[in-house]
């Protein structure tokens, strides 16, 4: 389990020490507590333990409860059934437990990974001179909220955004613009996104058309791919043109999504083109990979096709070109040996699962990936329109990204105006909310189910202001700012010596376990467990509210302690909702 440096434990995990300590002889045996309805939490841990030093479990239990030490955090032990204990916690050690967290300003006690390292994430990795869409957004979503995750463990995170700005298609635009020099000028030097972007696919559409029709220029444009890959600088220089100019479109579309995206971590296909011959090399001198038909060709034993023969991992084609898998070798090499990574996160959809089981064997084999250095595929599922179908405009073309954003943040704006004039928001503050809300609810969609899982875009679902969605969460937030606005002369104190109501019990508990959910979360690559979290915290808020007053409770000191609990629950999905890339605006 992680340390927790500065500050206290979680109950839970304090629990766990005492019973632990009441254990029997020196066995390492874990309680396994859980989170019960019966009591706090229920250890189930006592009926291995019993088989392994073959004793009576429920004896044992017994003994074990005998041995326990009552009154810090444990208020009451009791065995139930074959020899389950279930615990109460004192109030007192919640409450305390709490303000400790409280005090943590910057983070809420969440503790550091044991052993931080460095990690790789390639995410956000969309195609130069090609429409964005919302493939692109799972990737760009995931991944920031993966490197938000990891980087407040005290991971040491490398961004890198693999963008697709190398291959053959560039021959074609390459040649078009040189014959046809002024497409791609601008009027003003300022450029808007969207105007970069349908400045390239009027190119795109334009080259495409010359090059089906016109033999000719096919053939000239084949001519410019070998220029481009041999290095002609006049030709490098028109690709660099088109990279420039989606580079303009993409940080639009990133700043739509409210995401910072660094220039210098973009480091696309193109930027691994001189490790290529030297992977091939590297791969073809230590037998991983062989050549077949004149291909440099990986093979494994479990990646058959249809008529039973085993399907390789082409390295180099037979004409001499490289593919996407050479690069994605080469980069694997740059990101261990150069970048000195032990983890590398890939955040990419399912559909190339094989692509990366066959890459990373193929590394693992080569030695460059190995016990000290490991590979993940971040695999996410695709994305539905209403009719479970992927998501297509009526005339059947991929949906724009742009455009889903844009309706996200209209329909979130309607909603925040209807409850403007109550809250006395400004137009300013409907506008700015709008776009929190709309954002959020894209991203919070996309976050809140498992990611291989596909997922239905459904705007007014996402918008909606019950049940799981970022609004939601986001009106808790507002909410309990508002209260505390209105809380007048009194402040946010913890009293450790009340006794708590049910549903303030519920409530500190569930805050207690933020510090290692967040642990959890980062460490098993899952942030639909911290969406899910919040949306628990927001859901016993709601039961806290139901059962309790605030403002209006019995005495002072429960008022202020009710304030601090309220605090710290906003607090909490502050922090948690800013991991997740998520705003939380303070009035809505
Ligand atoms: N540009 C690719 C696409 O749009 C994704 C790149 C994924 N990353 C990688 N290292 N292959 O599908």
């Amino acid at each position: 389990m992680a340390s927790v440096t500065s500050l206290s434990a979680s109950v839970h995990q304090r629990l766990a020490s005492a019973l632990s300590a009441a254990l029997p002889e020196a066995v390492d045996a874990d309680p396994l507590l859980r989170r019960s309805d019966r009591a706090d939490f229920q250890a189930n841990g006592i009926l291995a333990l019993a088989k392994k030093v073959k004793a009576n479990p429920r004896e044992l239990a017994t003994q074990v409860v005998s041995q326990v030490v009552t009154g810090d955090v444990i208020k009451d032990i009791e065995v139930s059934g074959p020899g389950f204990l279930n615990v109460t916690i004192s109030d007192r050690a919640i409450i305390e437990n709490l303000a400790a967290r409280y005090a943590d300003t910057g983070r809420l006690g969440v503790p550091y990974a044991d052993a931080p390292g460095t990690t790789v994430i390639d995410y956000a990795q969309p195609n130069v001179a090609k429409e964005m869409h919302v493939g692109h957004l799972r990737s760009a979503v995931i991944g920031d909220a993966m490197v938000q995750l990891l980087e407040f463990t005290g991971e040491t995170v490398v961004r890198r955004h693999h963008i697709g700005d190398w291959g053959t298609q560039f021959g074609m635009l390459i040649q078009y613009l040189d014959e046809h020099p002024h497409e791609l000028d601008h009027k003003e030097s300022e450029v808007s996104g969207e105007e970069a972007m349908s400045n390239l696919d009027r190119l795109y559409k334009a080259a495409r058309k010359l090059f089906d029709a016109d033999e000719e220029f096919k053939t000239r444009a084949r001519r410019r791919v070998v220029d481009l890959q041999a290095g002609d600088p006049h030709t490098l220089a028109m690709w660099q043109k088109f990279v420039d100019e989606s580079k303009i479109y993409f940080f639009s579309v990133f700043e739509k999504l409210d995401m910072e995206i660094r220039d210098p971590d973009i480091v696309g296909e193109s930027g691994y083109n001189d490790m290529l011959a030297e992977t091939c090399r590297l791969l073809e001198e230590s037998g991983v990979a062989v050549r077949s038909e004149g291909a440099l060709c990986v093979f494994f034993d479990d990646v058959k096709g249809p008529d039973g023969n085993r399907v390789p991992l082409i390295v180099q084609k037979s004409d001499g070109g490289y593919g996407y898998a050479a690069t994605d070798l080469s980069a694997i090499r740059d990101r261990v040996f150069n970048l000195k990574a032990q983890s590398l996160l890939y955040v990419v959809d399912a559909r190339q699962s094989l692509h990366f089981k066959m890459v990373f064997e193929t590394a693992r084999r080569a030695g460059w990936l190995g016990d000290g250095v490991k590979a993940f595929q971040l695999a996410f599922g695709t994305v539905l329109g209403k009719d479970g179908k992927p998501f297509k405009t009526r005339e059947g073309e991929t949906v724009k990204l742009v455009d889903l954003l844009d309706e996200a943040v209209e329909r979130a704006t309607a909603v925040v105006r209807e409850k403007a004039e109550k809250v006395g928001l400004t137009e300013q503050e409907i506008v700015e909310n709008g776009q929190y809300v709309g954002i959020g609810a894209v991203k919070y969609a996309d976050l809140s189910t498992s990611a291989v899982r596909d997922y239905k875009f459904d705007l007014d679902q996402m918008v909606s202001l019950n049940g799981d969605t970022s609004v939601y969460l986001q009106y808790a937030y507002a909410r309990i700012q508002s209260i505390l606005r209105k809380s007048g002369e009194a402040r946010p104190v913890a009293h450790p010596e009340l006794e708590l109501a049910p549903a303030e019990r519920a409530l500190g508990l569930h805050l207690d376990q933020f510090g290692e959910t967040i642990l959890e979360v980062a460490a098993s690559h899952e942030p639909h467990k911290l969406a899910a979290y919040l949306y628990q915290l927001a859901s016993h808020l709601t039961a806290f509210y139901d059962q309790c007053l605030v403002l209006k409770a019995d005495t002072p000191e429960q008022v202020e302690n009710r304030l601090f609990l309220v605090d710290l629950t906003a607090r909490t999905l502050h922090q948690g909702m800013a991991l997740l890339g998520i705003r939380t605006p303070e009035k809505l």
